[in-house]
């Protein structure tokens, strides 16, 4: 275990993000947009997908390169077959300290109220769900698939009932889509034992149509609810967290907002994330990954996964949000797409 390695700008290894399949039972505009993913759309083949003996083996390796938290993500990961006996094999491993992972998946909640306890019971210690309207009609036309909020809020309530808690709620943020649900969002969750988390449009993959007008800054949505509610900025949990937190001044707990188009956090940037099929990638915005599936079906050891893996992360430079530009495409190369966030997982 080596538990130090580093990449080209020191960061070191951190956060693992596991995408267990490409598939979702909703179609949000901002990231499985109907006329891109319908009944044409070639998912990938079963046999294509990791293992979960696969997906533990590299797992083992990640942890003992430092990692500490792992996150199951997709596509909508509850979609997966036997999800709760991959969290088993994954509850197992300990850190190069000798401590328990943080093991935690993301959500959209459909899924949550009938699998909560189950999970729980494999080893998960907390879900992120996320939820971009309080309005049954907005939230509707947002995940495309006539998706009642009342049953992702359900989902939350039980997940928080059998101790997945405290609970993270994202919402993606679209100007002239959700943006009126702001408000209605944390007035909701103001005072309950979740934390909302606002995130920032991003120009994630190739077929969301992003515009940087399509963008409310953070900084905008602190503005419109510390008017009504009022804020006061709280320390990060950990370094290189995602959310900047900000908790009420009368005591109605927190909230969180990420900022990666207006601020971005690259700089401490610890997350990789390996897709479906085996493919590490170092950046969100990646539009090439390295094949570990390859090496594992070729038979290699324990050892040359390791190395393998270690080499693509000592060789990390990635900072996409902090170079982005109002033009996106020109950060592309060209000719490369930058791969879907349903493939990658978020
Ligand atoms: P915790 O703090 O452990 O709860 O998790 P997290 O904030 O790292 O994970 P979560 O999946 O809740 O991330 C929230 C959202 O932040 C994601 O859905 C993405 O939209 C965004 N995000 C997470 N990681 C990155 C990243 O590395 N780069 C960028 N640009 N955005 C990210
Ligand atoms: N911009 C910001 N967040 C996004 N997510 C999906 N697509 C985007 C996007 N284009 C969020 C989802 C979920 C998480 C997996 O990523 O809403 O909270
Ligand atoms: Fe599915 Fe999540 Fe993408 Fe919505 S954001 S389509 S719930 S993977
Ligand atoms: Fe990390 Fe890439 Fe996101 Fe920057 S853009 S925070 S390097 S995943």
């Amino acid at each position: 275990a080596t538990g130090e390695l580093r990449d080209r700008l020191a960061r070191p290894l951190h956060d693992l993000r596991i995408s267990i399949t490409d598939r979702c039972n909703f179609r949000c505009v901002y990231c499985m947009p109907k006329e891109v993913f319908d009944k044409d759309y070639q998912y990938l083949p079963h046999a294509s997908l990791l293992t979960f003996e696969e997906i533990t083996r590299l797992a083992r390796q990640f942890v003992a390169h430092g990692v500490e938290k792992i996150r199951l993500t997709g596509g909508e990961p509850l979609l997966r077959k036997n999800i709760e006996k991959l969290i088993g094999m994954l509850a197992e491993l300990r850190t190069v300290h000798g401590k328990p992972l943080d093991l935690t998946l993301t959500t959209n909640g459909s899924l949550l109220a009938r699998k909560a306890q189950a999970l729980k019971d494999a080893g998960l210690n907390r879900v992120t769900v996320s939820l971009d309207a309080m309005d049954d009609a907005v939230f509707r036309a947002m995940n495309d698939v006539d998706f009642a909020v009342a049953d992702v809020l359900h989902g939350i309530d039980a997940a928080h009932a059998v101790g997945l808690g405290p609970i993270k709620v994202n919402m993606v943020v679209k100007a002239g889509s959700n943006e009126q649900e702001i408000l209605p969002m944390a007035r909701y969750f103001k005072g309950t034992p979740h934390i909302l988390r606002f995130i920032e449009y991003m120009d994630v993959g190739a077929s969301n149509g992003w515009n940087m007008r399509d963008v409310i800054p953070s900084a905008e949505i602190v503005r419109r609810i510390g008017a009504e509610m009022p804020l006061l900025p709280a320390d990060p949990n950990y370094t290189g967290e995602t959310a900047a937190r900000w908790r009420y001044a009368d005591g109605g707990g927190e909230i969180g907002v990420i900022s990666s188009v207006t601020q971005a956090f690259c700089k401490d940037c610890t997350r990789a994330r390996l897709s479906t099929e085996g493919k590490l990638y170092t950046c969100l915005f990646a539009s090439r990954g390295h094949d570990l599936r390859a090496l594992l079906r070729e038979g290699r050891s324990d050892a040359e996964l390791s190395a393998a893996i270690g080499a693509v992360w000592q060789g990390r430079t990635d900072r996409y949000s902090e170079l982005r530009t109002t033009n996106t495409e020109g950060l592309s190369r060209a000719g490369e797409r930058k791969v879907e966030m349903s493939y990658i997982g978020g």
